[in-house]
């Protein structure tokens, strides 16, 4: 028994302490077959040699057991160790994306037109004079063409000024009834706090048979879409001109910095103006050759829309690519 507890005690790993486990204590070990001599012990003696085997048994067990715990918690300071990590390894930051509040301003417009059941529409950004100007009522010479101060190529197409001819080149490729949007980037030779040389618009456009659209559904849509995207504002029509609109109309609300009280961004009107309407002028549908008919039209300027949205009081941040700036919106 003596070298029995000596041989737990030399043991040095769990395996092996398992199979001594097995040979002196299994079914088929040295204490089993110790046991199984009580049946040729005389009955006067068996008492005490059951109690001497079950003495030994039971310290054999504790010496076990002792070595049992010993080293399975050497074997998990061992697998802690090397399962150890360096922390002041230099590791590579996981950076999250975010998406551009222009990207998103836009994305919110579109939803709420595409709610409506408005088809959504794109065009090229570089355009012929006939699609940018002359087909929305804008000759030649025309003195509302200095508007826009437009970038031309030398073969006289030029960069869209605007999304409104996407208008017309629907309107010359389907039928009415005609719903649609039209979002896209757009460009004008302008730089300062509220202007860059490419920026985007959502235009807008519905047209049907001759008296089904009004100026009147023109004003409940737009004052329900400024409500969407302001909440509770105040809606303004105010008597504009658009060579391709009659009547045309600027739509403000009220200013969003100051609740209407007047501040600097509204120059102290106490109103922003947001966006550009109106009746389809009838040059434009001569232009491109329907009749009877009747229609609204308005451009959103999205940035205008993100500027307000999220207070950001220079337009050319959007576009600086300045990470702390987009780090914002995440
Ligand atoms: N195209 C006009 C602009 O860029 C906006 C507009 C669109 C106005 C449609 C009226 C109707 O300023």
């Amino acid at each position: 028994m003596e070298e029995l507890s000596i041989k737990i005690e030399n043991c040095t790993n769990l395996d092996e302490l398992e199979s001594i486990r097995v040979e002196i204590f299994g079914k088929k070990g040295i204490l089993a077959a110790e046991f199984g001599k009580l049946k040729s012990v005389p009955p006067a003696e068996k008492k005490d040699f059951a109690k001497n085997l079950n003495d030994k048994k039971s310290a054999l067990m504790e010496i076990f057991e002792a070595k049992k715990s010993t080293l399975e918690s050497q074997a998990l300071e061992q697998q802690l160790k090397s399962e150890a990590l360096d922390v002041s390894l230099y590791g590579y930051e996981q950076t999250k994306g975010a998406i551009h509040p222009v990207k998103d301003t836009m994305d919110k417009i579109i939803d709420y037109f595409v709610s409506l059941n408005f088809a959504v529409e794109s065009g090229p950004l570089v355009e012929n004079d006939f699609n940018n100007f002359e087909a929305l009522n804008l000759p030649k010479n025309h003195p509302a063409r200095e508007m826009q101060d437009t970038f031309f190529f030398a073969d006289k197409n030029l960069l869209r000024t605007h999304t409104s001819p996407v208008q017309v080149r629907t309107m010359l490729n389907s039928d009415i009834p005609i719903r649609m949007i039209a979002p896209g980037a757009v460009f004008r030779r302008d730089y300062d706090l509220t202007h860059t040389p490419m920026f985007h618009q959502v235009e807008g456009l519905v047209v049907d048979k001759s008296g089904v659209v009004s100026f009147a559904n023109l004003k409940a849509i737009l004052t329900d879409f400024l409500h969407y995207m302001f909440g509770d504002v105040e809606v303004r029509f105010r008597p504009s001109f658009f060579p391709f609109t009659e009547p045309s109309t600027e739509v403000d609300i009220s200013c969003v910095f100051c609740d209407g009280d007047g501040c600097r961004v509204c120059s102290h009107t106490g109103w922003l103006e947001v966006l550009g309407s109106g009746v389809v002028d009838s040059n434009v549908f001569k232009a491109v050759g329907y009749e009877n008919v009747s229609g609204y039209a308005f451009g959103i300027g999205v940035e205008r829309f993100a500027m307000l949205l999220h207070k950001i009081p220079d337009l050319r941040t959007l576009f600086e690519g300045d990470i702390r700036l987009l780090e914002q919106f995440k």
